[in-house]
Order: structure tokens, then sequence, then C-alpha cells
């Protein structure tokens, strides 16, 4: 025990948190991550980025809003109208009032001296819908880094084109929200990483330097808590101008930062990747960054692959496969769903997507499930998510450039193999069944995607695997943040070939996984294989909420991908934060130990993993065939 709590002290001292020495294994009896903000099902909308970059105005914004009443879509769910960069004039001085660009929305000049854009969200409230508003971290935007013009930028000194929220958080919330009338802002981190003294905008003198705290592709030389506690400010801010709880805050610093693993404990959404184009290669990127990530992701806080980019590119009404293959893998990673098309000008097949009512479905299904892979290759993945009446949704997504012949087994389901599964293919609605399995063509860069009914695999009870909107890793035992080699590298990016390549960038390697260990291997205890539980790092806490189960179940042991074949590591059961029980201290190559604990009444179930190894990379764990029984 002396030797445990000497490498836990030493691993908190080290660490980013000096001074916060609570031991980060304790249970805690409460659920953890973010659930501020109103976000209980993906946000649904529009964002002017994709469609308009910083070349906005009040015409191009409500044509878009009134194309979503008029056809439908606000009624399906559709409801943030959202304005990304490019509406900001200046901050004003002395007062440090943000001013909006009045001449580009004529209702704000109600104002007089200080145009507001009241007036304008007040539409959009009228009309059924909600407003939202983007602002930076830093000092200034992301437009102010990389505009080709200054046309659409901020105008005036110095200090009056500082529109982003440093140092002016309590002011500028207090505008946008209790001024203005927004609901959700998105905040971006441009200002804390381009502004360095030696980058060419800040040697031109029409910027002040901010010496980066955030670095894209070194997450070693991110200053994380400071970033964590500009975010808490924010929140405390939006708190105090939304008493009713009615807003949403929207992380983008783009996968940067180990945002991964903790974006969930900060806002509503949170970017899991630098931005999307409309390009194929780029959607692999993007979808990438999150696919792996379903336990970091619940009701209140979702991953964002970004906004879609379907009217545009690879993704435009002449490629209605890969435009559907971005809405439905969007839609069943539980991706906000915004669309970046100019909607006066969308033609109706596209619209069709947009609006396909049983796909949007799926991404709204209470339970905030998002899929896991039952099915993983380069070039072909199957993606199950577990929806609150108990069906599945299910993806089978074709990468390449090749057709596949798939095997569909009732077991990537979780289901029976010898009882009938019937599926509903979620475009042309036809109606099939199968037992056993089915052989299904794809085509390339095609996704299958069905809503399916079957017979539980698992008798009386839920894996937890299934349920990843259930089940949050608090602390996930990743140590020291690695790049994730998963996430595909593509030549569709910024700087083309121009440049070193796309280099690994993304932390997260080794987090928490639904039936997988940490680095994508099986789970496997002693040479026993499992097809269902989670795999984590030793040193970590998940936090489980129970819906009434009765007992918890699980086979825990080292996992057979672990290296330290040295130090053992003790599973504990808690209800409510109270221990109910635990596994002998259990080693590398030891036999998977069962755990069955009693859970009845307990809300919140945490399952801890300790070891006094001092490398936890080198220690994951399986609480294999995890779940909640209901007897
Ligand atoms: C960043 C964000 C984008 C968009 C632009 C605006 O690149 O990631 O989504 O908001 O800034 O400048």
């Amino acid at each position: 025990m002396r030797k445990l709590l000497t490498a836990w002290l030493i691993a908190a001292l080290s660490g980013p948190s000096i001074g916060a020495i609570a031991d980060p294994l304790a249970p805690t009896g409460r659920w953890s991550a973010y659930s501020a903000g109103h976000a209980a099902t993906p946000p649904m909308g529009w964002n002017s980025w994709n469609a308009f970059a910083t070349d906005i105005d009040e015409d191009k914004i409500l044509g878009s809003a009134q194309r979503i009443v008029d056809s439908g879509l606000a009624a399906k769910g559709y409801r943030y109208i959202n304005l990304d960069d490019g509406w900001a004039l200046k901050r004003r001085i002395p007062d440090n009032h943000m001013m909006m660009r009045a001449d580009k929305f004529p209702s704000a000049r109600a104002g007089g001296d200080t145009p507001t854009f009241k007036p304008f969200t007040d539409r959009l409230h009228a009309m059924g819908l909600k407003a939202g508003i983007y602002s930076d971290l830093g000092r200034n935007t992301c437009s102010e880094a990389f505009s080709g013009t200054d046309t659409d930028l901020p105008k005036g000194s110095v200090l009056e084109r500082e529109v982003g929220l440093y140092g002016h958080i309590d002011q500028d919330i207090a505008v946008y929200f209790s001024e203005w009338g927004f609901d959700y802002i998105k905040v971006d981190g441009c200002g804390l990483r381009d502004y360095g003294p030696a980058s060419a905008r800040v040697r031109s003198g029409k910027f002040r330097a901010l010496v980066p705290i955030l670095d894209s592709s070194a997450v070693t030389r991110t200053d994380i808590p400071a970033i964590q506690a500009m975010f808490r400010q924010i929140n405390a801010a939006l708190v105090r101008n939304n008493p009713d709880g009615d807003y949403l805050l929207s992380l983008c610093i783009w996968g940067a930062a180990n945002v991964r693993t903790w974006g969930k404990d900060y806002g509503a959404v949170s970017r899991t990747s630098d931005d999307i184009s409309p390009a194929w290669g780029r959607l692999l990127v993007n979808y990438d960054s999150t696919v792996t990530r379903s336990l970091y992701a619940h009701p209140g806080s979702w991953n964002d692959p970004d906004m879609l980019f379907i009217g545009a590119g690879d993704f435009d009404a002449d490629h209605l496969t890969e435009a559907r293959s971005h809405f439905a893998l969007w839609s069943i990673l539980n991706a906000p769903l915004m669309i970046g098309a100019d909607l006066r000008k969308t033609p109706p097949a596209l619209m069709d997507i947009f609006g396909n009512a049983d796909v949007i479905a799926l991404n709204q299904d209470p339970a905030g499930n998002q899929a896991t892979l039952a099915y993983d290759s380069s070039d072909l993945q199957i993606l199950v998510k577990t929806l609150a009446s108990g069906d599945k949704a299910l993806a089978i997504f074709n990468r390449s450039s090749g057709d596949y012949d798939v095997d569909l087994h009732a077991a990537h389901l979780k289901y029976s193999d010898s009882a009938p599964v019937e599926l509903i293919d979620l475009w042309s609605k036809q109606r099939t069944s199968f037992t056993g399995k089915v052989r299904l063509h794809v085509r390339p860069r095609e996704t299958l995607i069905f809503r399916a009914h079957g017979t539980r695999l698992l008798q009386g009870g839920y894996y937890l695997s299934e349920q990843p909107g259930s089940v949050n890793p608090a602390v996930d035992g990743i140590v020291h943040p690695t790049a994730d080699p998963t996430i595909f590298r593509t030549a569709a990016g910024w700087a083309g070939t121009n440049g070193p390549g796309d280099r690994p960038v993304y932390a997260g390697w080794g987090g928490a996984r639904a039936d997988s260990a940490p680095y994508g291997q099986m789970l496997n205890i002693a040479g026993r294989p499992f097809a269902a539980g989670i795999g984590i790092l030793a040193n970590s806490r998940l936090e489980v909420r129970n819906h009434g189960a009765q007992r918890f179940t699980a086979m825990v042991g080292v996992d057979d991908s672990a290296t330290d074949k040295t130090h053992d590591v003790t599973f504990a059961v808690y209800g409510d934060g109270k221990l109910l029980a635990t596994s002998a201290p259990l080693k590398w190559g030891m036999a998977a130990r069962p755990l069955s604990v009693a859970v009845a009444g307990v809300k919140l179930i945490e399952l801890v993993a300790r070891s006094a190894g001092a490398a936890n990379e080198r220690l994951p764990v399986s609480w294999a065939d995890a779940a909640l029984m209901e007897r």
C-alpha cells in the first residue's frame, strides 16, 4: 500500500496539476462528464462556415434558416442557426464592448451607436429556431490568422481588432447571451496558437504577441491546465447569463491539447480533429478521430468530427454515395448534425439526405450510445449502436475504392444466431430478415445503414460495451498522451504536398475502448478471448450509470496485450461511493476472475483498476464480458 501511495504521489506531483493531490481513483459516487447546457442529444442545425467562410450577411443566414423551416427540416430537429467567424467588426475602446458588422446585418442598426444582434436572434427565435455565435480563446480569431484578404476581418487598431475572449470572458459572454440573446457558442483556439512573437502577423505590427500555449503538433508543448481553466471560466459565465440552462458550449481545439480525453468534461461538444474539407480523405481523418472514442461521448457531451460538408466537392449532388456515407456515419457516431451548405441553393437530392428521419432518429436516440466497431479493418468497418429500445443501428462502411461482399453475422450485432434478425435499410426502406448470417454487397465509399431487430445474445442484460453513453472513463489511465496511429493521414489537408506531410498529431492512443483492448487488439486474458468488454489501462476509474439493473458481472484480469508482466492489478467495484467487491491481485498470465456484484438500488457504479505499476501504458486491463443484469 505504501508503495502504491508513493507511486501515485510521484505521479500527482510530476503531472500538470501540482497541488491536486486527491487520489484520482477514489470513488466519488458522482457522474463527472459534462451535463450542463442543452445537449441531451447531439445538437442539430446549420453553421455558416463551410458555405460562406467569413463572407456572411443577414440574407444568407436567414435564407438558409427559412429553408430549414419551409423544407420541414426544423420539424425534424434542425434547430441551431450558428454564425461562425466573420461577424465581428471590432472591440470598442475604451469600454471593450464587442461591435458587430452592422453593414452586413441591417437589423442590428436598431441598436444605434451600439449595434445589436437582438433583432436577429429575436427573428430566429420567432421562427422556432435557436441562435449560435463564434469566438476564440485568444485575443484574435482563426480568420485573422489565416484569411488571405482582410475584407471580412475586424477593423481598427491593434486593440480594436482583438475580438477574442482573452481577458474579456465575463464581459463578452454577458453581451452574447444576456444582451444579444444567443443560445450557443463555439469557442475556437487559434488565438492561443498562432500569434507567437516570431509569427509574420505579429511581426507585421498588426497583432500583439501571445506566447502560444497550444501547439497542434506537440501536446507536450501545450499548457492543458491553463486551457481547461479558461473553459471553466467560460462555463461559469454561461451559467450566470443563462439561468434557464438553455445554452450550449462547443469546444473547437481540433483534438489538440489531448482534448479527445477531457473535452467530455468541459463542453457539450468537442472537436476531435482539424477542419473537415469537401474531400474524401479529410472525411476519413475526421471520422477516424471520433470512431474509436465511443466511451468519451455521452448525453450532454458529444464527440465532434466537425460540421457536415454535404453540398460541396466529394459530397455534392454528383456524389450521392459519398454524401450519404457522410450523413450516415455522422449520425451513427452521435456527431452534431450541423449543415454547412447554402440551403437557398441546395438541390432536392441533398435535402432528402438531411431530411432522412430514420437516419436522424439514430443520431437523436435518447440512450446516447455512440456506435462501436464490431468489425475493424483499414478498408471496411462495421459499426453498431444500441438504441434505447434495444434495437440496433448498423452501418457497414466501405472506405475503399473496391467493391466488397460482406458477411454480416448476428454476432456482430450481439444478437443470437439462432433467431431471425430483421433489417430495415434506412435509404430504400426495404425490409429483409436473416438467421445466423447474411451476405451484403457494399460499393466503393458506400455506407449501408440499417435499423436491426433481433434476439439478444446476452439474455437478461446488456454488456457495458453496448452502452457507452452510460460509461464514462473518468480516469482512463493514460499518463503520457501519445499520438493515435489509427487516424487516417491525408494529402487532402491544408498544405497538400507542400511540407513534410500529414504527421500523426492527435493524442488519445491507449484510451478506453469498447470491445477492444486500449491499443486495438481483441480482449484476451491468459489466452482466452472475449468478444465483449471494456479495455482500459491500469490505474483507471470508470463511472457507470445504472438504469435499474440488479447485478454487475464481469471477468477481470490483466490483458494479454500488457507488456508489464510484473505488477499486479486489483479490480474494485463501488456502488454510490461504497466498496462492494474487490478481486484478488491479478498479474499478466493469470486466468480471468469472475466478479458478480449485487447493485440493486445503486445509481452509480464505479470500476477501479489499481496497480503499483509505474507505467500504466504497459498494463492494459480488461473488464471482459462486463454487463448489467436484470437479475
Ligand atoms: C477554425 C475552426 C473552423 C472555423 C474557422 C473559422 O479553423 O476549426 O471550424 O470556425 O476556424 O475561422
